[in-house]
């Protein structure tokens, strides 16, 4: 019962107080072991992937309305319970007395009645029985633990092609594997794999970016390795985003949205630690934690600027730019992977793409006044936030589409009878086709 209880404490600081799911979890598991931890994850994240389903069968099963429950303590018990006894298969009657047990001490007696009330009812539904009769991407949705609107969009991203929606939904809820990128200050990349394993029992393989490699086996983030500075973690994706930019020692480079690192840090490997970065964020937290990965990667070549890239212009910075990484906050869209609870936060995708647009905009200034080389990556799916606000850049400045010379497979050329010309020139990072991230990566040059 320790464990569910653990879940449960998580499960109320996540969706009642909004922690983010890796601190939620740690903060209830605090020094327990291992084992505990993990047991403690796998309820969690289950839960929150297959919230709609565990919802419907809990509606199925019993008069009652999840959402309208007010203790947020029962609410999370009878999904964890339900999680258990009907996507889990474990035995209905030991789950149903474990959780009325849980309701008891969390909550009070009568929460203990009504739990028990409630998971007797949904001991006798079925899976298959929630499911039947309901249309196509209804029941995809339930079965996968998406947003039925998500599978509606994804039928659309992928002109109704219903095996590749299944695919991406099927992989979000995979957890991809972590990437190191080997820090070429400090490790050659050729023979990086072997030293890790060497001297670090840390067993990696490689990928289509040379720095970046696969962990298969051993610890990678927290690990002495990582302490010493030897890699740091970063998605595969994502690294392809700042090897896109491709700069060189020497240059200068502004970084827009920069915090916390990942691709600052990589762009300073890439130039060699010499040049100058400066990496613009509104977060000044944000950007102590860019500050303290650069220290411990070893690069000097970063200057910081906390700020609203909202207007930024070139009288802000210390010197022009000869490139430009723009990577704004966007809908999370395509890393509900590692981050299930973002699929059930609304999603206002035209709301989502103003703000990057507006983020955009002064570094697209920026590039066509001083002819830099820009890249603007998002970790979203969706075609309002990278095509189309592509599209719009072609059209309202004076840059043109390079290719983004990464591997990768190209962007959309066509979402709900709009079209993008460039779409081979861009590059789209599926999590079904690459195990990474969802990611979108285009470069543009001004002038
Ligand atoms: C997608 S994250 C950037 C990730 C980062 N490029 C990396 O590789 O680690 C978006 C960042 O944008 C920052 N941000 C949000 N609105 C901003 C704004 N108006 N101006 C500058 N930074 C902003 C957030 O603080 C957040 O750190």
């Amino acid at each position: 019962m320790e464990n569910q209880l653990l879940a449960v404490r998580a499960l109320v600081l996540i969706e009642a107080r909004g922690l983010p799911i890796p601190e939620a979890v740690e903060r209830v598991c605090g020094d327990r072991p291992r084992e505990v931890r993990r047991s403690v994850q796998a309820f969690v994240y289950e839960t929150i992937k297959h919230r709609n389903l565990l919802d419907e069968l809990i509606r199925a099963g019993s008069e009652a309305e999840p959402e309208r429950i007010r203790s947020p303590y029962v609410k999370q018990i009878l999904r964890v319970g339900t999680l258990e006894m009907k996507l889990w298969g474990n035995p209905a009657p030991a789950v149903t007395d474990c959780m009325v047990r849980l309701a008891k001490r969390l909550a009070g007696e009568r929460a203990g009645s009504f739990v028990n009330a409630v998971l007797r009812g949904v001991e006798r539904v079925s899976v298959e029985e929630v499911l039947e009769d309901r249309p196509w991407t209804e029941r995809l949705a339930l079965r996968y633990g998406h947003p039925e609107w998500f599978v509606l969009y994804a039928l659309d991203l992928f002109h109704g092609d219903r095996e590749r929606v299944e695919r991406l939904l099927r992989a979000n809820n995979r957890v991809p594997p972590q990437y190191l990128r080997i820090n070429r200050l400090r490790l050659d990349p050729l023979t990086g794999e072997e030293v890790l394993r060497r001297e670090y029992g840390i067993v990696v393989e490689p990928t289509f970016l040379e720095e970046v490699k696969v962990l298969r086996r051993g610890r990678g983030y927290g690990s002495r390795a990582w302490r010493e500075g030897l890699f740091d973690v970063q998605d595969l994706a994502s690294a392809c985003a700042s090897a896109a930019l491709s700069p060189e020692p020497g240059e200068v480079v502004l970084d827009v949205c920069a915090a916390p690192g990942s691709k600052t840090t990589h762009l300073a490997e890439q130039m060699r630690d010499e040049g100058t970065i400066v990496s613009v964020d509104v977060s000044e937290r944000g950007l102590e934690v860019l500050r303290r990965r650069c220290r411990r990667l070893g690069i000097t070549c970063v200057e910081t600027l906390c700020r609203d890239a909202r207007g930024l212009s070139v009288d802000d910075l210390p010197e022009v730019p000869d490139r430009i990484l723009v990577d704004p906050p966007c809908s999370t869209t395509g890393v509900w992977n590692r981050n299930p609870d973002s699929r059930w936060k609304p999603k206002p995708l035209e709301r989502f793409a103003r703000r990057e647009w507006s983020i955009l905009e002064p570094a697209l200034r920026i590039a066509e006044e001083h002819g830099c080389t820009l890249v603007y990556s998002t970790c979203s799916v969706s075609w309002e936030e990278n095509e189309a606000i592509v599209r719009r850049a072609l059209e309202e400045y004076d840059v043109r589409l390079v290719d983004a010379g990464v591997p990768g497979s190209p962007g959309l050329r066509e979402f709900r009878g709009e079209r993008f010309p460039g779409h081979d020139k861009v590059r789209r990072y599926w999590p079904f086709r690459h195990d990474t991230a969802g990611f979108f990566v285009a470069k543009l040059r001004g002038g």
